[in-house]
């Protein structure tokens, strides 16, 4: 490991209302650009504010040509869909989610027991010949998200591998990596990851000096191309989701939950809509 994955941007998330009314953080969201490849969009809930008043959600919505995936630190996001899958996404667990060709589905977030709601939604961009595949689910609870413990370094590891550790999710197409990271004060970490894949982290609690930079909560940081980053803690501790991936290089035409490769499969998935033919299964 010889050359240092440097901080290349450092994002400030936005506010958001999405759903039927959910305030969020959001820091990346699909755009032709596709900047971000194979992400597409990342979005930071965290609420506890009794004055926001009742929990509205996310109510019944289509999804095509990505995945969603949905992973809980408090509270609980209840789901429904389509397919006639339902369940708690609880703390600790994750539900990776591949539209394909086309899931409706709702989610709708609960209380924890502090009354508090905290958790996040990455989208991962599907290659085209897997966009209109059948919908599928990977449903992994907290009890089976291995975590790497050592040194001060706590990781929970969603997808990926860290020093033999492997995440649960597998068969995704953007290869991805995927994992919670905790640092102690006055840790210092060496990480490598592959040459060409694209690197955000989003740091969410304390501060920590990433590959030389200082970086305080709550941010997004994307690297440049390299082969390793350095995380280093001095006086307090830091928190962050690292999400790395392989870009497909494809063109992309989002528009709001679809996101395809050309504006005539837009339009497919907006006529399929009208005339109730979205849903294949
Ligand atoms: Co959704």
């Amino acid at each position: 490991m010889n050359n240092l994955r440097t901080v290349s941007k450092i994002i400030e998330p936005q506010i958001a209302i999405e759903g039927a009314g959910v305030k969020l953080r959001r820091s990346i969201a699909p755009r032709v650009s596709n900047e971000y490849d194979p992400f597409l969009l990342f979005d930071h809930f965290a609420f506890n504010d009794p004055l926001e008043g009742p929990l509205r959600g996310f109510p019944y919505h289509p999804h095509r040509g990505i995945e969603t995936v949905t992973y809980m630190l408090e509270g609980a996001t209840h789901h429904r869909d389509s397919l006639g899958n339902q369940g708690l996404i609880g703390p600790g667990d994750v539900q990776w989610m591949s539209s394909g060709r086309g899931i409706l589905h709702e989610e709708m977030p609960r209380r924890g027991p502090s009354g508090n709601i905290y958790g996040f939604q990455l989208w991962v961009n599907l290659p085209s010949h897997l966009k209109m595949a059948a919908p599928r689910y990977q449903e992994v609870t907290a009890a089976i998200i291995p975590t790497y413990e050592k040194d001060g370094i706590r990781i929970r590891v969603v997808a990926g591998k860290v020093n033999g550790v492997t995440g649960p999710v597998t068969d995704i197409s953007a290869s991805p990596l995927y994992m919670d990271v905790e640092r102690a004060p006055g840790t210092e970490w060496q990480f490598p990851i592959p040459v060409g894949h694209t690197l955000i982290a989003y740091v969410f609690e304390g501060e920590g000096v990433f590959s030389g930079e200082t970086v305080n909560a709550v941010k997004m940081v994307r690297f440049a191309d390299g082969d390793h980053i350095t995380v280093k803690t001095e006086n307090g501790s830091v928190r962050f989701m690292l999400m790395a991936g392989a870009p497909f290089k494809e063109p992309i035409v989002p528009y709001g939950p679809f996101v395809m490769n050309t504006l005539e499969e837009i339009q497919q998935t907006l006529h399929e809509l009208r005339n109730g033919t979205f849903i294949k299964e």
